[in-house]
């Protein structure tokens, strides 16, 4: 019998979605190389300016790619792909990586394989790293994909098989965390601030108003609406409110919007009888929420899997990993394909 070699698989991932030009490469589900480029251009508007992002994508993106390559320690010609965010995302933003990506394959002449990237938020669970214990959940799993624009819970049957069971109605966590800062004064993104100020404040000092959503949705802009107008009525009878208070709202924010998602995923996991339970995206580097899930994994017996911090904002090596999955099912597209600002998973 013929000894034939098994085939190498190296994907190179581009990421332009929103505020973070990345580029990651991944041979045979290893990760070789993660670059994130994020965009400081942002802080003095309190938020993500589209226009800003995507001049700052065609900046970043040759440089970005460069350098991947480079730490990966392999040759162009080694690529067997390219994947790339198709969305969802800024559509300026996606067009910048999309064009690239494009114009790689081309000249290289390999596949270029769409990436959607929530689906990539879920796949960062696979990522493998050299020498480290590679432990990810087994299918069927429900993942908890909390980030700055989607806050969703995904029943996950395999690597490309995935359905959304429940999902935001209005606002993301992500976003209530860095709308609910910025109305405190704290700088852009919000989340990791609320996270550091909550860890001396007292969560049950305040309030605040959780929604009635039926099923498994969520919604979060009551609770902006709800925090704002409670910082209103209490700044007119003391201007020094929030300075006095900033660590209690904080822990009492982090903890509201902690049993707002908690709840739905437990409620979740109960009707699927799915004791497998992952998160992904941003929001889910919170330590409330880490802590809250690691108390109700061990009162519900779930196995509990969060992803390393680098690999739940957004990134690169999360495209290239899901790239591998379809580059292993021959699931490429074609030159004509258009980036998408919205997609479903
Ligand atoms: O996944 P991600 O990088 O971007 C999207 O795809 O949206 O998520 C960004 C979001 C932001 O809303 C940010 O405030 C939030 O994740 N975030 C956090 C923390 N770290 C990042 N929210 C709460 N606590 C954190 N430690």
């Amino acid at each position: 019998m013929a000894n034939q070699a098994k085939q190498v698989v190296t994907i190179l991932g581009i990421e332009s979605s929103c505020d973070d030009t990345s580029a990651a490469v991944i041979r045979d589900g290893m990760i070789l190389s993660n670059v994130v480029a994020g965009q400081k251009v942002h802080e003095a508007y309190g938020g993500v300016v589209p226009e800003l992002a995507s001049r700052a994508h065609q900046q970043n993106i040759i440089p970005v790619v460069d350098l991947a390559i480079k730490q990966a320690g392999i040759r162009k010609q080694e690529i067997s792909a390219v994947a790339f965010t198709r969305g969802p995302g800024l559509l300026g933003s996606l067009l910048v990586g999309t064009s690239f990506a494009k114009g790689f394959a081309l000249a290289s002449g390999i596949p270029l394989i769409e990436v959607n990237h929530l689906a990539g938020h879920v796949l960062a669970l696979f990522i493998k790293e050299p020498g480290k214990f590679y432990h990810p959940p087994g299918f069927p799993f429900l993942c908890l994909l909390v980030s700055g624009g989607n806050s969703q819970i995904i029943h996950v049957k395999d690597y490309l098989e995935m359905e959304v069971l429940g999902q935001t109605i209005d606002d993301a966590a992500g976003e209530a965390f860095d709308k609910c800062a910025k109305v405190m004064g704290l700088p852009y993104p919000g989340g990791p601030h609320i996270d550091r100020l909550a860890k001396n404040g007292n969560p049950r000092r305040f309030e605040f108003s959780k929604p009635r959503v039926p099923g498994l949705d969520y919604s979060f802009s009551g609770l902006k609406t709800n925090f704002l107008y409670f910082l209103r009525d209490s700044l007119k009878e003391n201007q020094g409110f929030i300075e006095e208070n900033m660590e209690d709202l904080c822990a009492s924010l982090q903890q509201t919007i902690t049993d707002i998602l908690i709840g739905k995923l437990r409620r979740a996991a109960r009707q699927t009888g799915i004791k497998e339970i992952a998160v992904a995206g941003g929001v889910s580097a919170n330590s409330g929420l880490q802590k809250a899930l690691f108390s109700r994994a061990g009162k519900e017996r779930w196995n509990l899997y969060i992803p390393k911090f680098e690999f739940t904002t957004d990134n690169a090596a999360m495209i290239a990993i899901t790239g591998y999955y379809k580059f292993l099912k021959k699931e490429f597209t074609g030159q004509d394909i258009i980036p998408f600002s919205h997609t479903e998973i």
